[in-house]
């Protein structure tokens, strides 16, 4: 099973000014906590212990928040905090690492996975986790990336997760065409082509990437010959279009809810699916709802 991850945290997040002005767009909040926390817990329930964030210099907050605070810790052991110590301690369990690596231009969401090349390597396939896009699972009994995982082993091929979105929504994603019938949800199903942020009339289906991929260590060397696409960027869609003509790509149909956190309105929906069945602020926060929603 896939045991690497690849999360890519470089870019401004301009859509989410000003919010993200002085702080990275991951490191927004959610509830209680930012968003990357939700993408790595993610990962590291899915079996993933290597987890490498592609930075950049505006970014050293999401560094901070995996790294240890020595100073708050012992501030919390002097005062007797030790839940909140416990927390703190265990937000990453102690057989996962986390590994930072800086892409100093902003050249591209291909070029920042080439970025994590010199450590994750060519030999094994790893994940690629988008941290604008949760994933939520609460209602399924499984979790969609592991299903994608589990995938990718039986196949021995890339994986590529796909929900259905709005036809008019197609041109924000990159858009699969299943060379047979769609896949049904937790199924898999061959490419013949896949197109980054087409428009409607020119995609192929509504079958959208969300941002969880599992790829073959291959995908460096074709990603270091790559030349720039759509907006003179390295774009993982055409090096993942390559992979397919070289070796074959496959749709992971998701069975779970996404929230685009790389804007607003995904924001407040992700906190309203979060927060109202919070252990400890849930039902407060229900009530809150309906006050509102009555107008109140
Ligand atoms: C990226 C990918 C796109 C994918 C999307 C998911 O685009 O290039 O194929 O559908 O993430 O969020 P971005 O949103 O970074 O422009």
């Amino acid at each position: 099973m896939i045991r690497k991850a690849v999360l890519p945290v470089a870019g401004f997040g301009t859509r989410c000014l000003p919010a993200s002005k002085a702080i990275p767009k991951e490191m927004i909040t959610i509830v209680d906590r930012p968003v990357i926390q939700y993408v790595v817990e993610e990962a590291i329930a899915a079996g993933i212990r290597e987890i490498v964030l592609v930075t950049s210099s505006h970014k050293s907050a999401i560094e901070n928040h995996f790294d240890t605070n020595a100073e708050l810790e012992d501030s919390l052991e002097a005062k007797g905090k030790h839940e909140l110590l416990a927390m703190l301690r265990n937000l990453v369990p102690d057989d996962v690492s986390i590994i930072s690596i800086r892409q100093g231009k902003p050249l591209g969401l291909g070029h920042a996975v080439l970025c994590a090349r010199p450590i994750i390597g060519d030999g094994e396939p790893f994940a690629v986790l988008l941290p604008d896009v949760l994933v939520d699972n609460s209602a399924n009994q499984t979790s969609d990336l592991v299903g994608m995982l589990t995938a990718f082993d039986k196949h021995k091929t890339a994986q590529l997760m796909v929900e259905a979105v709005d036809w008019e929504n197609v041109v924000k994603y990159g858009i699969v065409a299943p060379s047979g019938e769609a896949p049904a949800p937790e199924e898999s199903a061959e490419l013949s082509g896949m197109v980054e942020k087409p428009t409607r009339e020119a995609a192929p289906s509504n079958l959208a990437v969300i941002g969880r991929y599992a790829l073959p260590g291959s995908i460096f060397s074709i990603l270091e010959s790559t030349a720039p696409g759509a907006g003179g960027e390295i774009q993982l869609t055409d090096a993942l279009e390559t992979l397919r003509e070289q070796s074959g790509v496959q749709a992971y149909c998701m069975q779970g809810a996404t929230y685009d956190c790389g804007h607003p309105l995904g924001y407040l929906e992700a906190t309203l699916a979060f927060a109202r069945r919070h252990s400890e602020f849930g039902e407060a926060f229900q009530a809150l709802l309906s006050r509102y929603y009555q107008g109140v």
